[in-house]
């Protein structure tokens, strides 16, 4: 690091919306994606990867929206070592007020067989292409992916070719989540130590979480002097995700006495933007994940809660407060107004616009009429739903289901498609594939399913439960969710909430997606 008054400044390089999004399922909508940009900027991450404009139209777009709106992130983009990815890179993101160019190559023995270079034609591509993007931008981030199982000495003399070539931060990913804590920090050590030019440039770590290391591997890097961790909102990635931003910003705070290094995120925003990324992105967030799971500041157990009565110290080593979460939970019931509806879901971190609030009200008195109490993971579960009556093709008018202890069980269903209300009844092996069976029957489809996930929101026999639906169509996968205090209908309305994602990622077909893989770097 060139500023040393800025040591214990460590940067957090948020890719939720690259890393995270290319984990199949989690892809999420333009308007999504400039929401979670806006909330990250907000929350004060310092850098934002927004996407991989060369992969897709609507990356591109994504990325080149991102770089325009963002106030004070920078905007990076990603390349692979190829001039064209570069010049499309900096197109989307040369309209930042503060524009990187991220560019990678894998350096690993198993990487570099994959577009048949040998490790000198490997070495020019690397000065070539970052002299490239250094033309082109100011700041730019170079990667050797897989560096954690690349050749220390080839790792030293490929840094070393980046660094003079022009790349201001040098990113060193564990991409197949292989490392461990030593071995990461021995590693981010070795290269400040050996490199020529390492005290110019800014060392990031990037982790996958495939042992359960990713943030104790992040951590131990920036104890060896790295200053920069990539990371994503609930660790969301591709297998077992990436490194988790909520843990490593948490962790970095309350050690602070044994880890002397601070964030500017403000962390009273993080379970906000965890919501809306679980939301959006169709992954729930496990309920005893560190810092943003359900479980996360819950004391169940009798001792547990007497101590918490007694001094909150006892079992807390952090205030919910903290990561933003409110004290109170209990919310509203059927006499609640729109005003109150649309401030508790404010506090709860849902803008909404007076269309998407009148249609949510209606589903709310719904709710209410059904269940007395309104909790607030009422409310985030009914916000799941996310239904867009403006551009939903397929929508649910009824549903009667009949069960029984002698099967097979019926559905019969209205459902109103592109404006036209068209009725089915099917018998299938139980209630949902009964109702499954009759949605199948109006809307035909070759999709699979790969998903079928129930949870109750809260205790009690008139809980809501939440759906989660995935399904798979020519290696497009989408996710629906929805929640009900009926679990059929919660169930019917996640899979037609599905086909309707699957319908427009047809209509969008042809110029849109991952026909680029980030992995293809030949
Ligand atoms: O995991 C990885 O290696 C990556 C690179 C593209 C930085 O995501
Ligand atoms: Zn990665």
């Amino acid at each position: 690091m060139t500023d040393k008054s800025q040591q214990d400044r460590v940067l957090i390089f948020d890719t939720t919306l690259r890393d995270g999004e290319q984990s199949p399922g989690a892809t999420m909508t333009h308007a999504e994606k400039l929401e979670i940009a806006a909330l990250l900027d907000e929350m004060g991450v310092d850098i934002i990867e927004a996407g991989f404009p060369i992969a897709s139209e609507g990356d591109f777009k994504a990325v080149s929206e991102i770089a325009r709106q963002t106030q004070d992130a920078v905007i990076c983009g990603l390349a692979r070592a190829q001039l064209p990815d570069i010049d499309r890179c900096w197109e989307a993101v040369k309209h930042a007020k503060k524009p990187r160019i991220h560019t990678f190559i894998g350096t690993s023995p198993l990487h570099r067989a994959i577009p048949n270079l040998d490790q000198d034609q490997m070495a020019e591509r690397i000065h070539e292409t970052v002299t490239h993007a250094r033309n082109l931008c100011d700041n730019v981030q170079w990667s050797p992916m897989d560096a954690t199982r690349t050749e220390e000495d080839y790792l030293c003399r490929v840094v070393e070719i980046a660094i003079k070539a022009g790349a201001t931060t040098i990113n060193i990913p564990d991409t197949v989540g292989y490392t461990a804590p030593r071995e990461s920090a021995d590693l981010i050590r070795m290269l400040i130590e050996k490199v020529p030019g390492a005290d110019e440039i800014v060392f990031a770590t990037h982790c996958h979480n495939d042992l359960g290391m990713a943030t104790a591997n992040s951590l131990a890097a920036v104890e060896a002097g790295a200053r920069q961790i990539e990371c994503t909102i609930n660790g969301l990635g591709e297998r077992a995700g990436n490194t988790a931003l909520e843990e490593v910003v948490m962790a970095l705070k309350v050690r602070n006495d044994i880890m002397p290094f601070r964030t500017e995120v403000d962390s009273t925003k993080i379970m906000n933007i965890s919501r809306r990324v679980a939301a959006v992105s169709g992954f729930p967030v496990q309920f005893n994940k560190a810092i943003v799971g359900k479980n996360a500041f819950a004391h169940e157990s009798g001792i547990h809660q007497d101590g918490m009565l007694k001094n909150a110290e006892t079992f807390e080593i952090m205030r919910p407060e903290d990561v933003g979460l409110s004290a109170t939970n209990l919310v509203m019931g059927k006499h609640s107004g729109r005003a109150a509806l649309r401030a508790k879901l404010n506090e709860l971190g849902f803008e909404l616009g007076d269309n998407q609030l009148k249609d949510v009200f209606v589903r709310f008195k719904e709710l209410a009429d059904r269940k007395k109490e309104v909790y607030d993971d009422d409310l985030i579960a009914l916000m799941r739903t996310a239904t867009d009556p403006e551009s939903d093709k397929l929508k649910l008018k009824s549903l009667k289901v009949v069960c029984g202890t002698e099967g097979p069980q019926q559905a019969d269903i209205v459902m109103e498609i592109d404006g036209a209300e068209q009725s089915a009844s099917k018998t299938g092996d139980g209630p949902v594939d009964a109702a499954f069976n009759a949605v199948k029957a109006l809307v035909p489809h070759e999709a699979r399913l790969q998903l079928y996930q129930v949870s109750a929101v809260t205790e009690g026999t008139d809980a809501q439960a939440t759906v989660s639906v995935r399904l798979e169509e020519d290696g497009r996968i989408v996710t629906g969710q929805s929640a009900n205090t009926d679990t059929v209908v919660a169930s019917t309305l996640a899979y037609i909430h599905a086909l309707n994602r699957l319908l427009m990622r047809r209509e969008k077909t042809g110029s849109d997606r991952r026909e680029i893989s980030y992995k293809d770097v030949g």
